[in-house]
């Protein structure tokens, strides 16, 4: 699985943050960025949540390595 992250659409709520510590963190820009390239197995449902909770809807899922 991996973890793309809208910028246009993310406006900093960080609940994606709050959620998956070690996928998400803030840059300078207040923005969300990836942390991985791929998403750990054992992360796989801390990056849904993430997914679930951004109130945004900046944060896309894909499933797979590719
Ligand atoms: Fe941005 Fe959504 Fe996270 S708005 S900071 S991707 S919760």
């Amino acid at each position: 699985m991996r973890a793309i992250v809208d910028r246009d659409r993310c406006q900093g709520h960080n609940r994606c943050y709050a959620e998956a510590p070690t996928l998400f963190d803030l840059d300078d820009e207040l923005k969300s960025v990836v942390l991985v390239d791929i998403v750990p197995t054992d992360q796989e449902d801390a990056a849904r949540r993430a997914e679930r909770n951004c109130p945004e809807r900046a944060i896309t899922l894909v499933d797979g390595d590719g």
